[in-house]
């Protein structure tokens, strides 16, 4: 049987394609759907298809002519800046030709921040080494020369960095641990008061270094959450740890917990510089820190926060970290009651 497609027809088949579709022939684009005209405006149809999919590559393959069979060709410069697609194109017959616009932003993005990732890894590490490699050679080769007060001082920054190395190692591994749990979410009954005591606990000695006083305000009978306790404990850490380095010495650190609509709400509250609007949403990238000098020699990674976002998710639960420039930093992660223990 000899089907063709009429004008009707054809129309009802692209508007019912989800992503953006047109059909261009000799050089104009007769034909688009909804999500076509949405994505590259309401008037393209009997608009030249050149100013309508501004690409060279793409533009040289619909009128070209010559199309035997459907092909594909990734493409970008249209439709938002940050913006890739795969285009795939097909001959309908009669010199007609069908474009389907895939979007593939998020794949690019993805492929983006991993490449990053890499490249900001080895950076971290580089640093360090290079540090390491000229102090160890200067203590090699001048070995006689130098006396001991300075030999001593040489390997304790020898030591030092070599511990930093070590530190973003282990920050690493866990992420990827973390990542690679990220599908099972965590059903253990965990009592949050006495994780937060401990956390408190381990944090004593720096916020007595600092002159602040850690206060713990925990609702009474609060529920137990559902979570794993070793990665809650290490949220806690990492949160009150940023308390005490970000905030202003000599001022309070609050850490509070409180039962909300079935979630329970951790709060870290500090007084300290604040973090402004631009850097908080960049904050859990890994290796973001918002002034990476002092991070540095305060001995931050810059991957506390991007392991946070991860453990909180994993947990089904919810990261918001809110600031103000010069008031402080509160940060807020809801957890999910542990099943069964509302009544
Ligand atoms: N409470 C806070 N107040 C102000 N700035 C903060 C606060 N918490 C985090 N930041 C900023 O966010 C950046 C990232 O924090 P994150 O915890 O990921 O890394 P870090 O503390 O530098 O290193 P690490 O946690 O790996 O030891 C910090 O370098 C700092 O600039
Ligand atoms: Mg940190």
């Amino acid at each position: 049987m000899i089907f063709t497609l009429n004008r009707d027809k054809s129309r009802k088949l692209i508007e019912g394609l989800t992503e953006a579709a047109i059909i261009v022939r000799g050089a104009s684009v007769v034909m688009s759907n909804a999500a076509a005209r949405n994505l590259l405006g309401i008037g393209i149809e009997g608009v030249d298809v050149r100013q309508v999919l501004p690409h060279p590559a793409l533009i040289e393959r619909l009128v070209r002519g010559g199309l035997t069979g459907p092909e594909e060709i990734e493409a970008a410069g249209f439709g938002g800046s940050r913006r890739h697609w795969l285009a795939r194109i097909a001959p309908l017959g009669d010199g007609a030709i069908l474009v389907r616009l895939i979007d593939r932003s998020e794949a690019r993005a993805a492929e983006q921040m991993r490449v990053d990732f890499v490249a900001n890894a080895s950076h971290e590490l580089r640093t360090p080494l290079a540090t390491l490699i000229g102090y160890t050679e200067t203590l090699r080769e001048h070995t006689g020369e130098l006396d001991g007060e300075t030999q001593g001082r040489f390997l304790a920054i020898v030591h030092e960095e070599a511990r930093r190395m070590q530190r973003v190692v282990e920050d690493l591994i866990s992420l990827s641990r973390i990542e690679a749990e990220k599908f099972t979410t965590p059903t253990e009954a965990v009592d949050l008061e006495q994780l937060i005591e401990v956390a408190v606990e381990s944090a004593k000695r720096m916020a007595d270094e600092r002159g602040s006083a850690l206060l713990c305000k925990i609702e009474p009978g609060l529920p137990p959450v559902a979570a794993d306790r070793v990665q809650i404990l290490q949220v806690l850490d990492n949160l009150i740890t940023n308390a005490l380095r970000y905030g202003e010495p000599g001022t309070p650190v609050e850490v509070s917990a409180s039962l909300e609509d079935e979630m329970v709400h951790l709060r870290i509250v500090d007084q300290g510089e604040g973090i402004a609007p631009e850097h908080i949403q960049r904050l859990t990238e890994r290796f973001y820190r918002v002034d990476t000098s002092r991070s540095r020699s305060l001995g931050g990674t810059g991957l506390g926060l991007s392991i946070v976002k991860h453990i909180v998710e994993r947990h089904r639960g919810r990261l918001t970290i809110e600031s103000e420039v010069g008031k402080g930093t509160t940060v807020h992660v809801l957890l999910p009651v542990a099943a069964g223990s509302l009544s």
